[in-house]
């Protein structure tokens, strides 16, 4: 499969959040939204009142990285064509999350924590149109790539050949080709492509470094 880049956005604030798109924005296909309600993670960024009045949700698609305690009632109030990843730490009831997905008009898509095991989630991966790995604790920006998280990454892969499969936290330069080598197609990244001056470059030099090219 193709690797595929997805620049992941971490926003305090509306002006933030809308600054981060418009960088990104028409440089790739899908952005990452993470937002996080200060209870499932300790740390917290834009709310749905910031979120529902952004225009660009209108008119593109977006994924989202639910880090909240109760995704279901965030889901809803985000209607589109958007991708919902939903942490499986989160769920008390599939049903539930796959009707707020389906009233939303968007797609599922489900997360899995460093420390949560694989097993826990292999049951719904067939409900699910993409599953994102993470490879770092979620909740901050900048911190280092889980190496471990690459068995995870193959067991999945091994048994779902054509799954989507998706890493995200502490992906770079350094570290993305294991990624991709283990067998995650898309690769999300905030700090490798935000801290670049050159956002394009960024992003198209990690693609090459997945593929195993010289990012330089
Ligand atoms: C982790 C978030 C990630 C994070 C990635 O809490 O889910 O999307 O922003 O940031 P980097 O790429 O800097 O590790």
């Amino acid at each position: 499969m193709e690797p595929v880049v997805i620049p992941a956005i971490l926003a305090k604030s509306r002006e933030e959040l809308l600054q981060r798109i418009s960088q990104v924005n028409g440089l790739v296909k899908e952005i990452q939204l993470d937002i996080m309600d200060g209870e499932f993670v300790p740390n917290k960024t834009v709310g749905l009142e910031d979120l529902v009045s952004v225009p660009a949700l209108q008119n593109s698609k977006y994924e989202f990285h639910w880090m909240v305690k109760e995704p279901e009632k965030w889901i809803e109030k985000v209607p589109g064509p958007h991708l919902h990843l939903v942490h499986i730490e989160t769920i008390r009831s599939f049903v539930a999350i796959e009707n707020a997905v389906k009233k939303s008009g968007g797609r599922l898509g489900l997360a899995i924590n460093p420390d949560t095991p694989l097993e826990r989630l292999i049951p719904f991966v067939p409900k699910a149109q993409r599953i994102l790995i993470m490879t770092v604790r979620p909740g901050f920006s900048g911190q280092k790539y889980i190496v471990e998280m690459e068995k995870k990454i193959r067991a999945l892969r091994d048994k779902f050949p054509r799954m989507d499969i998706e890493v995200d936290g502490g992906v770079n330069l350094e570290t993305v080709r294991g990624a991709y080598a283990a067998g995650a197609n898309i690769l999300a990244a905030a700090s490798a492509i935000f801290s670049s001056d050159d956002t394009k470059a960024a992003i198209e030099r990690l693609r090459q470094s997945a593929l195993g090219g010289n990012p330089a």
